[in-house]
């Protein structure tokens, strides 16, 4: 695994983006059509690790605790929402275009700003307009400005409008917090990076509603616990960092605000921003809705607008993160593998059942046990071709356990269990397997 204090390696990218492109893992959308550069598909291994990424989000931040609820809200919300959000007015990022070569780009992201990143021309770039990242939409048969919709630029306003409706029916007292895993949407200018930037993607945020003289506490609380998430899932310690957003740099809700960057191959790059939105939101939802948002705190017989800390993560993001961590070509043995040594928890497949051979003394016991196993784990059957090729194929793709039936199996009921980190192999009664599997795996 990566251990850095500077960004990563740039010749992982092209690696771990043919890696899933070979194994239906990530790959362009619409390819047939030539592709949308922006768009990317999940193939059955790669839903099989972003659900997984997802699950463990909502195991740590709702299964685990009892101050936190879930919700899933609608895409497509009231248009006053987005009025009130201030996203209609400031959700903006700065553009400027190559009078040259005609390429547009985000001028926060230029390395020198009179430079064109593209033709390299001097003093071509026009001045910066500001753009509005929000999708619009039309609800219904007239496309007037009356049916003006937006599709979600953030899962977080879903949890603002819901506030009250939900703390009230679930009986929660601040400090609490409400959780939501969803797609959001953002015409971005330039996205790029594989599925770093996008324009449809999946967030991970959770809003967590405090009395205000107790929001810096949970701030530094969830800056800590968000960093801890990444790491007990595996991703290396020195590949990530926290950093201080600039006062120029901050969201028109955030009055401070941290995010925790990757080393990505091309640089360091955000995978999570935890900001303080202070009472913002709920403020501007009261203000436009005319719905006073303010909770009666019964003990101090006080009422007040809780302020808001947000730890707001993508989904794609971590996912393509612990992939580039994971990614290890080794020597064993003389032979070359490419491992990608993901986390137990999230690898996308937990068992590979494998019979030696095709030879049909074996493949009846073999799909026997599969199918004793499939209801426990993510599993595979595999009997196309040697029993090597077999164990790289699941190494590349991070299965941690190879189950192999061999000629002594109908024998001495057993089989061998090979690890995909220490490659060891340990022979197995089949009555004890899915025990000897559930602990090997901490799962289930
Ligand atoms: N509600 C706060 C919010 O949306 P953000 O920093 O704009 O904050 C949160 O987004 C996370 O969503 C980012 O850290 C990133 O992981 C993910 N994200 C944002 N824009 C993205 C995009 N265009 N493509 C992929 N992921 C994105």
């Amino acid at each position: 695994m990566a251990d850095v204090s500077e960004p990563g390696d740039p010749a992982l990218f092209d690696k771990v983006v043919n890696l899933c492109k070979r194994r239906g893992v990530i790959f362009p959308s619409s390819e047939i059509y030539g592709g949308l550069r922006s768009s990317w598909d999940y193939g059955h291994l790669g839903v099989l690790l972003k659900n997984n990424v997802k699950a463990q989000w909502w195991r740590w931040m709702v299964q685990l605790r009892d101050d936190i609820v879930g919700l899933d809200a609608a895409i497509i919300m009231s248009p006053k929402v987005w009025e009130a959000s201030g996203h209609v007015a400031s959700f903006t990022d700065p553009l400027v275009d190559c009078r040259q070569c005609k390429q547009r780009f985000r001028e926060d992201h230029l390395a020198k700003p009179d430079v064109c990143p593209n033709c390299g021309s001097r003093d071509s770039l026009t001045p910066a307009r500001q753009f509005n990242l929000l999708f619009r939409t039309h609800l219904g048969p007239v496309e007037d400005e009356a049916s003006e919709a937006f599709l979600r630029p953030e899962t977080a306003q879903g949890i603002f409008v819901d506030f009250q409706t939900v703390q009230q029916s679930m009986r929660m007292k601040p400090p609490f917090g409400i959780a939501q895993i969803g797609k959001s949407f953002r015409n971005e200018i330039t996205p790029g990076n594989f599925t770093y930037r996008t324009r449809e993607f999946e967030q991970m945020e959770m809003e967590f509603f405090c009395p205000p003289d107790e929001a810096d506490e949970w701030f530094d609380y969830w800056v800590g616990e968000r960093m801890r998430w990444y790491v007990e899932l595996g991703m290396s310690d020195g590949a990530l960092r926290l950093r201080d957003h600039d006062p120029e740099e901050l969201s028109h809700y955030s009055s401070k605000t941290v995010d925790i960057e990757y080393a990505f191959p091309w640089g360091w790059g955000e995978l999570e921003g935890i900001a303080h939105r202070s009472d913002y939101d709920l403020r501007q939802h009261s203000e436009h809705s005319g719905k006073d948002l303010s909770y009666y705190d019964q003990a101090s017989d006080e009422r007040y607008l809780p302020y808001v800390i947000e730890p707001a993560a993508g989904a794609d993001r971590a996912t393509l993160a612990f992939l580039f961590d994971a990614y290890r070509e080794e020597e064993v043995r003389g032979e070359k593998r490419t491992v990608l040594a993901l986390d137990r928890l999230i690898a996308p497949i937990k068992v590979s059942v494998l019979p030696l051979s095709k030879n049909p003394e074996l493949t009846p016991l073999a799909r026997e046990i599969h199918a004793m196993l499939r209801p426990e784990f993510m599993t595979e059957y595999d009997e196309a071709g040697a029993i090597g090729r077999r164990y790289r194929r699941n190494d590349e793709i991070g299965t941690p356990l190879c189950v192999t039936v061999d000629f002594e199996s109908a024998e001495d009921n057993a089989v061998t269990v090979r690890d995909r980190d220490s490659m060891d192999q340990e022979r197995i009664p089949i009555d004890r397997l899915i025990a000897h599997l559930r602990e090997n795996l901490a799962v289930g």
